[in-house]
């Protein structure tokens, strides 16, 4: 990758950021696409968010990403799509000649590892834990995917049943059941849903136990990254004897839906960055058949 006078910047906002892996694999998307572009992480404390867009606007940026903390307001600050209208928060952000244009691609990640993971979920139950931001992309790919049931457990009733709500009203013809948050609840639902997803944070800090046991056969998709792959949710699920990926892989395919929403081109090959993520973590390979031959 060569920066010159004509490279065109492309970046993340968030704070904290300094953790982010997206870097590291949107230059490696840059580098496989040959584009002349470059990718850097910009940390915006809360209070100098409508500056940072102005500066970034002034500055000429292309386009960038939109972590923790600024995702529900930099939906309200941009023009956003369908997509991420009905999830209420942004994560990818375009100049375009009326102003920062955004969407949301945090449910084509979702999708897409449930594609890796070659799940055939038409008509079948799924058990959704949590009930905060991240859920309501989860929930979209799941209305995508037309799935049987969904059954979401969350530890604060009321937040629960504001996303039943929210269910309800967006995918009408989706069943949507809430559940108890405790373990008979969460064992019945096990015993005959192939596939459950963890959105709390619950295993964002190293040593938190998942509050329950899971039971059951088929996958378990983590949205909760740890660098060694061991989250509190992936540790459960694979005890259960669940095959059971981390948050690893979506977060490199919402970057990929990114950069391809960006460049207005085809995904870049996420398994070939997948791959060199892991190896530069030291971590083992996550199993995603449908992500292609190595
Ligand atoms: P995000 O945008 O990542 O989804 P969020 O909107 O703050 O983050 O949502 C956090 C989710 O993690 C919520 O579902 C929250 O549950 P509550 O609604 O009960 O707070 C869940 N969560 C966080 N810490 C948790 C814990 N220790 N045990 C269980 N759930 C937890």
């Amino acid at each position: 990758m060569k920066i010159n006078a004509m490279t065109t910047l492309y970046g993340i906002i968030g704070w904290p950021v300094s953790h982010s892996l997206s870097p590291l694999f949107q230059n490696g998307f840059i580098e496989h696409s040959g584009k002349n572009a470059a990718y850097v992480s910009f940390p915006v404390a809360p209070d100098q968010l409508q500056p940072a867009l102005d500066g970034l606007w002034a500055l000429g940026v292309a386009g960038f990403n939109v972590t923790v903390p600024h995702k529900e307001q930099v939906f309200a600050l941009t023009h956003s799509d369908a997509d991420a209208r009905l999830i209420g928060a942004v994560n990818t952000v375009r100049r375009s000649d009326g102003g920062w244009q955004a969407t949301n691609t945090d449910w084509q990640g979702f999708r897409s590892v449930v594609e890796g993971l070659e799940l055939q979920l038409q008509g079948a139950d799924v058990l959704l834990f949590g009930a905060g931001g991240t859920s309501r992309a989860v929930l979209h790919a799941l209305a995508s995917l037309q799935v049987g049931r969904l059954f979401i457990c969350n530890r604060n009733p009321d937040r629960l049943a504001a996303l039943i709500a929210h269910a309800r009203q967006a995918y009408p013809a989706w069943s949507c059941e809430p559940l108890a948050w405790e373990q008979q609840a969460v064992d019945r639902v096990c015993a005959t849903a192939p596939l459950l997803v963890n959105t709390t944070s619950v295993g964002l800090k190293a040593d938190q136990q998942f509050p329950f046991a899971l039971s059951g056969a088929g996958a378990a998709i983590d949205a909760v990254y740890r660098p060694d792959g061991h989250t509190a949710f992936a540790l459960a699920a694979r005890a259960a004897g669940r095959m059971a990926v981390d948050g690893l892989p979506m977060l490199i395919s919402q970057g990929a839906a990114a950069f391809a929403w960006w460049h207005e081109c085809a995904m870049p090959d996420c398994l070939i960055s997948l791959r060199q993520i892991e190896r530069e973590l030291g971590r083992a390979s996550c199993h995603l058949p449908g992500w292609g031959r190595e």
